[in-house]
């Protein structure tokens, strides 16, 4: 009997599949397949994206068959014959998105990839809430850009949605708790980078179904539920790069079986507590850079598959536990700058596959594993024969000695006894290398540190090195011409040279070509280079060559240089008319001309896919007009034409550059009014606008202001972190070097010029003074919260000085001076408590001066030459009648720092091109504070 319900099974499913093979031969149909094709032919496909792999629309076709279910990348419902999932990942597409794609025709399918493409930064379309058999919905890394439109968040079958981005800031979602809020069957949300500026939603701690939620970088603020620790699925969880985010370990409970947890850069505090040792299937534990104190707890050693711990950064204490001993899986194991301490790292030993070991910054001493490859002794205080101790390490790659107080004349053939090192970091050591031979040619040495050595000469055994491909030098006493011996022998391996901070005076006979084919970064800032103008090898990447003393023009040939990401040219005295072809370098981002002697006209931009975000040519003897092409570069944040002789109108259609963050123009011949009628001014992303000493005349250009609404909040301030872009050199695998480039300005602070080698990325100003503007102040500056700085001094403007101003609490340098304003000071800017600077001085204000707070550290001469004026400072005593009440006393929050004075830090934070091994983990850093000098807030590689 049972021998026959089998038989009778067997023949079920033989038919059941028979019939199955026959459906499998449905074609598609011919809505969807024209649905298809009309979305392949509105992209090109770019196979030199770095995302694409493969382009799958390529076997698209609608001859033959057309069966749109053999297409790569789409696959049909064996039964109806609609396409249920289309992968289109990684498939090379380039174009923008139509609002109206024909993918929203494809109503039956269920799971959508269109990842790593290459979007142009296009809106995500709204209509996604129409495909609502969707179940997975990936969008990530494709560079969309705008807000997330809101019907996604209706597709209640979703299971997962990735709608990750590369680049910070680009995608924004205003609500996230009602975004959410009906997604409740979640099992896998990534939202990372894509701008939330808003607290962490708890509910999200209710959503048991989810395994995995990444939501690192996204402005989350506030607390982090306990609860989240407890969700019965949670294996995964990234909350890392929210620095206003804060939370706890839970202590008794931890529910989740988490195997990745990312916390760093966040503000989770608290001790480590002993039910950390629950996690069994823990894997990788990364929370550096967050507030953890206490010690290690012991069962941190029941870990046993953990691979990577890094808790560096943090303020632990006391011993490394011996328990340690038992992670036998670690390989990677970071707890550099804390206050750990220990006689011995014994329980290293038996840790076999331990490759990096990274415990700078605290106070432990020698005894290592040979196996191991990394080793990072840096900022350590060991003592003794350093470099004979390191010779039994045969098998080491890196290692680390900077800052370690090495003094004197170095030996280095021990070290080249190391066949395999190829990372030698000697950085912060007060040396010189023995004269006598060093036998070098058979290293494998790529990477080598020597910077702030104090080394007066270039070292002799560079030249022999072979394979050398990284070779920094800077902030040394190098003085002289560049030697070619150096490149003796690694003239094909080099790709990365920084020479920049020393005494160098030119190159060997006069020879400005570097014979390096392969070099793509150069830094030779900061030198008394005294020739004409370099043009760097082919393949160069970043060029700088600032604070020289060049002379001459800028020879066209360098337009050649078709890789150029970045041209620094700054602080020289280089002459002449700007080749028109600068402007078609295709991939520059960064272009810097400032403080030379160029004349003639700015260039226009040839190409409508320009990329340029920093474009500095200040202070240079530049006429004629802004050249509208600049509007092709969509990316663009800085824009800095002032102390030239332009002569021009108001660019009012830079209001189309939707990241446009800095408009300098100071100092030029502008004029005009800013605003005609019909304007639509979209200044969203404008934190700073100089449009000082020119002759614009008019109202005060409302409209453009209202339309600053990156002026009307007010970011984290704890968010510190200047306006860079931050590039990575890739030299090998896991070796990048990290690239800030910094944006620069003069502005006006507290009545003097002052240059700014930084910008704080939360700093908002405007500088309209010293033009004709007139008529009144509109009231509507009030609502510009995150001013720090407003200047409308030597103008025409009438009327009062609005009360508003009173809403702008961070303000802390206001001028008014030299106008034509009347009637009363407002008593309420009493209240802003940062204000350092005042000047009311030159206008026709009358009745008494305002009380308290900042008020009484004001001088005269912030009041004079005003008819009616009356109260302390000023020598003429109120009447009764124009008396003020005193207003409420208020505390003054002196913990707060004005980020106008911050620019002597930058000072000290010194050069910002730190190590990096994988993306994140940087060791320049000394504290918190200088921490934040080396990130940029925004679009950092993920
Ligand atoms: C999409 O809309 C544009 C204009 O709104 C129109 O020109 C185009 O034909 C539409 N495309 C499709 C596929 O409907
Ligand atoms: C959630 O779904 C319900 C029912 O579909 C709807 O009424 C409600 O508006 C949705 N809530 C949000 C926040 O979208
Ligand atoms: C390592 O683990 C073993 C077995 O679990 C245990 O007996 C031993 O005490 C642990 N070692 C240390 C130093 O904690
Ligand atoms: C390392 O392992 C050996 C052999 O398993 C053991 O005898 C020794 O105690 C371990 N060392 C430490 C520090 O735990
Ligand atoms: C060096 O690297 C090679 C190749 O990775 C490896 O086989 C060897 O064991 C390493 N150690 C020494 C001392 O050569």
């Amino acid at each position: 009997m049972a021998a026959l319900s089998l038989y009778l099974l067997l023949t079920w499913i033989f038919l059941l599949s028979l019939f199955r093979t026959r459906f499998a031969e449905v074609l598609c149909h011919a809505d969807e397949s024209s649905a298809l094709m009309e979305f392949k032919r509105s992209f090109r496909t770019d196979t030199t994206d770095s995302r694409c792999v493969y382009p799958k629309v390529h076997s698209w076709s609608l001859d033959g068959s057309g069966d749109c279910c053999s297409w790569d990348g789409a696959e049909c419902d064996e039964v109806t014959g609609r396409v249920i999932i289309l992968n289109l990942s990684s498939s090379c597409l380039s174009g923008t998105m139509s609002p109206n794609t024909t993918l929203f025709r494809l109503v039956h399918v269920e799971s959508l990839n269109l990842a790593f493409n290459s979007f142009n930064f296009s809106s995500i379309p709204y209509g996604f809430g129409n495909l609502s058999k969707l179940q997975y919905l990936n969008l990530s890394a494709s560079d969309f850009s705008g807000e997330i439109p809101r019907d996604i968040s209706q597709l209640s079958k979703l299971v997962s949605l990735d709608l990750s981005t590369s680049w910070y800031e680009t995608l924004h979602m205003p609500n996230m708790g009602d975004f959410v809020h009906n997604l409740t069957g979640l099992k896998e949300l990534d939202l990372s980078s894509v701008s939330l500026l808003s607290p962490f939603p708890p509910m999200l701690a209710n959503f048991s179904s989810l395994t995995l939620l990444r939501l690192h970088s996204c402005g989350l603020s506030g607390n982090i539920p306990v609860s989240i620790f407890q969700l019965p699925n949670l294996e995964v969880l990234s909350i890392a790069y929210n620095s206003n985010l804060y939370g706890f370990f839970p202590k008794p409970h931890w529910g989740s079986p988490l195997k990745s947890l990312y916390l760093f850069g966040t503000n989770f505090s608290g001790e480590i507590p002993t039910s950390i040792g629950n996690l069994s299937l823990l894997n990788e534990l990364k929370a550096w850079d967050c507030c953890f104190s206490g010690s290690l707890p012991s069962s941190m050693g029941n870990l046993s598959h953990l691979t990577e711990l890094d808790l560096s950064e943090n303020n632990l204490q006391g011993q490394i536990p011996g328990s340690f001993t038992n992670l036998t899986q670690l390989s990677m194991l970071w707890l550099f700058n804390n206050n750990l301490n220990g006689d011995s790292l014994e329980w290293v030993v038996n840790l076999t596959k331990l490759t990096i070991l990274e415990i700078s910054g605290n106070q432990l001493s020698n005894g290592f594993p040979s196996s191991l490859t990394y080793l990072d002794l840096s900022s350590n205080d060991l003592h003794g024969d350093i470099l004979g101790a390191l010779r039994n390490l045969k098998d080491l790659e890196l290692l680390n000695l900077k800052s370690l107080n090495l003094n004197g004349v170095l030996d280095l053939n021990d070290l080249f006894t190391l066949k395999n090192l190829t990372s030698l970091h000697l950085s912060f050591n007060n040396i010189s290398f023995i004269k006598s031979f060093i036998n070098a040619t058979t290293s494998k040495l790529a990477h080598l540190y020597l910077d702030s050595c104090n080394l007066t000469e270039f070292p002799q055994f560079i030249g022999h090195l072979s394979k050398l491909s990284l070779l920094k030098l800077s902030h040394n006493r190098i003085r002289g011409t560049i030697p070619r011996w150096m490149w003796n022998n690694s003239k094909e391996s080099l790709k990365y040279v920084d020479l920049s901070h020393n005494l160098l005076t030119g190159f060997e006979n006069n020879r400005t070509d570097l014979p390096l084919p392969n070099l793509r970064y150069i830094d030779v800032s900061s030198n008394l280079l005294e020739t004409t103008l370099p043009v760097p090898p082919p393949l160069v990447n970043l060029y700088n060559i600032s604070n020289n003393v060049l002379f001459g023009d800028i020879p066209t040939s360098i337009c050649e240089r078709s890789s150029l990401t970045m041209l620094d040219f700054s602080n020289n005295a280089l002459n002449g008319t700007l080749p028109p072809c600068l402007g078609s370098i295709g991939p520059l981002i960064f272009l810097n001309l400032a403080r030379n002697k160029f004349d003639g006209m700015i260039p226009h931009v040839y190409q409508d896919d320009c990329q340029l975000r920093m474009i500095d040519l200040r202070e240079n003897r530049l006429r004629g007009t802004v050249p509208k092409s600049l509007g092709n570069c969509g990316m663009l944040e800085f824009l800095n034409l002032g102390g030239n002789q332009i002569n021009d109108t108001f660019p009012l259609w830079l209001s189309k550059l939707a990241y446009l963050k800095v408009i300098d123009l100071q100092s030029n011949n502008f004029y005009g009014p800013i605003e005609g009628h019909l304007n639509q001014l979209n200044f969203t992303s404008l934190h700073i606008l100089d449009l000082s000493n020119n002759s614009f005349n008019g109202k005060l250009p409302s409209k453009l202001l209202q339309s600053c609404l990156a002026m009307k909040v007010i970011d984290g301030q704890e968010n510190w972190a200047y306006m860079c872009i931050q590039q990575f050199i890739e030299l090998s695998i896991i070796v990048f070097n990290e690239n800030l480039m910094t944006y620069a300005m003069t502005l006006m602070n507290k009545g003097t010029k002052r240059d700014y080698v930084k910008i704080p990325e939360t700093l908002a100003a405007i500088d309209l003074s010293n033009n004709k503007f007139e008529g009144f102040i509109p009231k509507l500056i009030g609502d510009l919260k995150s001013l720090r700085m407003l200047n409308l001094s030597n103008n025409s403007l009438t009327g009062g000085i609005p009360p508003s101003l009173a809403n702008l609490k961070v303000l802390e340098s206001l001028d008014l001076s030299l106008n034509n304003l009347v009637g009363e000071i407002p008593q309420q800017l009493a209240s802003l408590t940062f204000l350092a600077v005042f000047d009311v001085s030159h206008n026709r204000l009358s009745g008494p001066i305002p009380r308290g707070t900042q008020f009484d550290t004001f001088g005269s001469n912030s009041f004079v030459m005003n008819e009616g004026l009356c109260g302390s400072p000023l020598p003429n005593k109120c009447t009764n009648a124009d008396n003020a009440p005193l207003p409420p006393s208020l505390t003054v929050d002196n913990e707060e720092e004005s980020l106008f004075d911050l620019d002597w830090k930058i000072m000290l934070a010194g050069a910002g091109v730190g190590f990096l091994v994988g993306v994140v983990l940087g060791n320049l850093i000394i504290d918190k504070k200088s921490r934040w000098f080396l990130r940029c807030s925004k679009r950092m590689a993920k």
